[in-house]
């Protein structure tokens, strides 16, 4: 693709999805979300007028290409038509557990409290028992092996459909592991990442027992931290135990009352539950929609806070890099321009993207050719592309400091274990080539390979994914309530582990199974041509 290319931009615009009516390839594959000049039959029809800054090519260095197919209209009918079948059976089972007809297992209120308030709303719990409860089989299973490529599962079996689980004893051997978030293959108990992990532990034990700011700043916590900052190629990092925390926590120790964050409507739940304790004001973006952020940043400026107009105290925009429900990647050159032009401030959640992204495997700013120092607070987790556990703020060095003294989760959370640490250190100095071999590379351009053949093969089986082309979170459309329990147990039978997902992670009419490509599956997992 060459630069010529990309200014005939004809799809500049933002995610939307299709429409149904639009016209799809053979599988109704629709490629709505290319930035670069596709092939006649995928380009949508007619040209936008007022591109904008949001809209430039010029941003872009290489073809941004995803995908979103509206839901076809016959689909969505049956999908809504089996869920109302469902709630029908739902309620009819619920009279029959009235009448103890049927035995009643779930939590109800104890009789000498009917009076008082209702401690929990039993019609909140309805979805639950008589939808989860019959798929319920497919999610909680007990893993014991390190999840790797394949992974061994302790059998289990329901005799009260799905209430309670019993182990038979046996063992699953070998299941090929489509849904760990392993996609360096770093989860090892071999190798060199494993080796460091165990001489760490015989020298620090694996208990800390103490905060970062009191007796829990180890040496190897320092190192970790310079590497992840020059990983990342920013003046300074912190790092903590645990990565919903470092979003949860973090976030209130930046914004308060009186600032706005503007959250992408798919934002992991730990950045939604930071920005609501940082009692900021939220304001919530299309995914991934630059005209609708735009909208709010020129609204924020235009009017300031309600009521009094003063100016916002800070703009917060808070974006994640690959987004695991949907497998789409951030526009960042955008979103960084946007930020630029309307002085806000950048907070990127890279916890999925972070080794997984950008030919040096240093995430969506690596990938798409940016400035570190264009995003204001670098976040990632270590628990994905690292094979550890705990999560990264990096930054300029006053930032970092500040977090040190102001963050929660530094001040009052016990530091992370040196087994994990190491294990942080050594896979990202592979990644790195720092450790003298190429095996870095070898696993980014292995998970590349495997994520686009992967992406084209289960295309040209005729299958609906989400996602962008680059992107190895792979949402397999599923649509249908049944059929959610149905593919899970099936792929099982067949040996491969996957995650399955339905309402409330996803639109009613949208339930999927999510694949998770990882460096560790060989052809043999994934067969060739
Ligand atoms: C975008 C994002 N941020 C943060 C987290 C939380 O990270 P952790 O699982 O390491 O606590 C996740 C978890 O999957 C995530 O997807």
């Amino acid at each position: 693709m060459t630069e010529s290319s990309a200014n005939k931009l004809l799809n500049g615009d933002a995610c939307h999805r299709t429409s149904n009516g639009r016209k799809s390839s053979k599988n109704g594959f629709v490629k709505n979300h290319c930035l670069f000049q596709q092939p006649q039959k995928y380009r949508r029809p007619r040209e936008r007028k007022n591109q904008n800054v949001t809209h430039n090519p010029s941003l872009y260095k290489k073809p941004f290409a995803e995908s979103f197919e509206e839901t076809p209209l016959l689909v969505a009918v049956l999908t809504y038509m089996g869920y109302g079948i469902l709630t029908i059976f739902g309620y009819l089972r619920d009279f029959l557990r009235h009448w103890n007809i049927e035995k009643c297992q779930v939590a109800r209120e104890r009789e000498e409290q009917k009076d008082f308030v209702p401690l929990y709303q039993d019609f909140e719990n309805f979805y639950t028992r008589n939808l989860y409860m019959r798929i319920r089989d497919n999610w909680n299973r007990p893993i014991c092996s390190v999840p790797g490529a394949k992974m061994d599962l302790v059998e289990r079996v329901s005799h009260d459909y799905n209430w309670t689980f019993e182990h038979t004893g046996k063992v699953v051997k070998e299941v090929i592991n489509m849904g760990s978030y392993n996609y360096l293959g770093f989860a090892e108990n071999v190798g060199a990442c494993a080796d460091a992990a165990i001489e760490s532990t015989k020298k620090y034990g694996v208990g800390v027992g103490s905060t970062r700011c009191e007796l829990g700043n180890l040496d190897i916590h320092e190192e970790m931290e310079q590497l992840v900052a020059r990983f990342l190629g920013v003046e300074s990092s912190m790092a903590f135990g645990m990565g919903f925390a470092t979003n949860s926590m973090n976030i209130p120790a930046l914004t308060g009352k009186g600032c706005l964050i503007l959250s992408d409507e798919l934002n992991h739940a730990s950045l939604v539950l930071g920005a609501r304790l940082s009692a900021s004001t939220i304001r919530v973006f299309k995914h991934n929609n630059m005209q609708s952020l735009e909208k709010l940043l020129r609204d924020a400026i235009v009017h300031g806070q309600p009521r009094t107009h003063r100016p916002w105290k800070k703009i917060l925009i808070v974006v994640e890099g690959i987004y695991s429900m949907e497998g789409s990647i951030v526009r960042l050159p955008e979103v960084i321009a946007l930020k630029k032009r309307y002085k806000a401030y950048l907070y990127l959640d890279e916890a999925h993207s972070i080794g997984a992204l950008g030919p040096n495997g240093r995430g969506v700013v690596d990938y798409f050719g940016l400035d570190p120092k264009d995003v204001d607070i670098m976040m990632g987790t270590f628990t994905k592309s690292f094979g550890a556990a705990g999560g990264y703020i990096g930054g300029k060095k006053e930032l970092i400091d500040y977090l040190r003294n102001h963050s929660h989760s530094a001040l009052y959370a016990t530091s992370m274990s040196p087994p994990v640490a190491q294990q942080i250190i050594t896979s990202m100095k592979i990644i790195m080539g720092e450790d003298g071999t190429t095996l870095g590379a070898d696993r980014l351009r292995q998970l590349s390979e495997n994520t686009t053949y992967f992406r084209r093969k289960l295309r040209e089986m005729g299958f609906i994914i989400y996602g962008n082309d680059d992107s190895p979170v792979v949402p397999m459309m599923l649509y249908m309530p049944a059929k959610i329990g149905a593919f899970g147990r099936e792929m099982l039978k067949r040996n491969i582990g996957t995650v399955v997902v339905g309402f409330p992670a996803t639109p009613i009419i949208e339930s999927r199974a999510r694949f998770c490509i990882s460096a560790a599956h060989t052809r043999e997992i994934v067969p060739g041509d």
